[in-house]
């Protein structure tokens, strides 16, 4: 929330607010990280007893994939703040601006203020389902939502967005050429124009592992666990990446600015690693989903942003929660969440009593999860597919059109060949 809040504090000389900021993160390094809570599963605690779970671990943001009642009364007055969502099979109906009037006076405006709702999420990787019909509700929902907020008095405290899936990225590589697929980029532009008018934050859902998964023989895996001890030249900006995930933010900035857009602010609305997968899902294991989520968090609580936006304190929602076990799809997906459904973790991700990792992890980063795995999106009710098969991967025919220009170096090139988007 907020995100375009943070624009204030995007500066590049130091401004008292920034010195403040950096002053108070080094006496409380809380990992103020969001989370995903899906719930696509039938043995979750109930969410009364998931408040403390996600208070214990330093959570300041949950989001849902619907606008779970129980969930939202459980978190009453508990300072958490929350992203509902609307599944993709409601988009045609919250176009009309009646419906979406009626959707936000049920599922967001009793809630109020108790439960810190901050924003709507209007279905999830839309555009790149392909589903013609479907992409064209979408802006359509997105502005009859807003204008409901806007007739109910609620636009300043609850903005509008959707989920994109990465593969909306047609060049990813290097991060200063990012550029959006071609035949999305009108719809994009009408999106990001909506987010300018509105103020409200441009997501993605963004998993370096399945760009691992789907080439573990080319793709470094510490490049991915943010554990790399060398860093690659973007040749263009000259700018370092050490880890996949800010390539893959920073591809995103760079398509957006490609588009003529320089002030919208981006938010990752998901992220995270599984902690078991089939034979063929290569790197599905406690110990790596416990090095990427631990490192993530630890990199969200130092607040650093990417290396094109290094003062933008960016928005992260760790995907899950939970483990869900009726999700569709490879055994990965059922294991995502850094906790069993007893409220268990997975692997242990090292944190103490109030929240905060501890700084005492010898060089392996972050600590231990588990994970359990929903895909990157899936309402509860009506799932529109699973996006999992749609992220990030490389093709031997994306591989052989990498254009080498001048030095780039060999960590590089396996760089590029991570972050392509597979024409799947
Ligand atoms: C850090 O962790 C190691 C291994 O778990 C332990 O032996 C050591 O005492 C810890 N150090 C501190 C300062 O807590
Ligand atoms: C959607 O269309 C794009 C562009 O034509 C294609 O590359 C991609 O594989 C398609 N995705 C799906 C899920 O059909």
């Amino acid at each position: 929330m907020n995100c375009c809040s943070h624009l204030l504090r995007h500066s590049s000389t130091l401004s008292p607010l920034l010195l403040f900021s950096a002053a108070s993160l080094f006496f409380t390094a809380a990992s103020a990280f969001g989370i995903n809570y899906g719930q696509i599963a039938n043995n979750l605690p109930h969410p009364e007893s998931v408040v403390p779970l996600v208070k214990s671990i330093g959570v300041t943001r949950v989001k849902l994939y619907d606008a779970d009642p129980r969930v939202l009364k459980a978190f009453a007055n508990s300072g958490v703040e929350f992203i509902v969502g609307v599944g993709n099979e409601y988009l045609s109906k919250v176009r009309d601006p009646k419906q979406a009037q009626a959707w936000v006076k049920t599922n967001v405006q009793p809630y109020l203020p108790a439960t810190k709702i901050t924003c709507i999420t209007l279905g999830n990787e839309v555009l790149t389902l392909n589903d013609s019909a479907l992409s064209a509700d979408l802006l359509p929902a997105m502005e009859g939502i807003h204008s409901a907020l806007v007739s109910l008095n609620l636009d300043k405290q609850v903005t509008v967005t959707t989920s994109h899936n990465l593969a909306i990225l047609e060049v990813s590589y290097p991060p200063s050429a990012g550029a959006f697929r071609s035949d999305l980029k009108q719809k994009l532009a009408c999106i990001l124009d909506f987010h300018c008018k509105v103020g409200s934050p441009f997501s993605i859902n963004a998993y370096p592992y399945f760009a691992y998964k789907a080439n573990p023989k080319q793709v470094p895996l510490d490049f991915v666990l943010f554990e790399s001890r060398s860093a690659s030249v973007d040749q263009v900006s000259a700018l370092h990446y050490d880890n996949m995930f800010h390539a893959q933010i920073d591809a995103t900035y760079s398509a957006i600015e490609r588009l003529g857009y320089k002030n919208v602010c981006l938010q990752v609305s998901e992220t995270g690693w599984p902690s078991k997968g089939d034979a063929d899902e290569a790197g599905a294991t406690p110990e790596n989903a416990r090095k990427y989520n631990g490192n993530l968090i630890k990199l969200i609580s130092q607040k650093k942003g990417t290396p094109m936006r290094p003062n933008l304190d960016l928005d992260v929602h760790v995907f899950a929660l939970f483990n869900e076990n009726q999700k569709p799809g490879p055994t990965s997906e059922r294991n995502f969440g850094l906790f069993k459904p007893d409220g268990t973790p997975v692997y242990n991700l090292g944190f103490n009593a109030k929240g905060l990792l501890s700084t005492n992890t010898t060089g392996s980063g972050g600590g231990g999860g588990s994970g359990s795995g929903a895909t990157s999106s899936g309402p509860p009710p009506a799932v529109t597919g699973t996006s999992s098969d749609a992220y990030l991967s490389i093709t031997a025919d994306d591989a052989e059109r990498l254009p080498l220009q001048g030095a780039l170096s060999i960590l590089s090139v396996m760089i590029s060949a991570i972050i392509l988007v597979s024409q799947l």
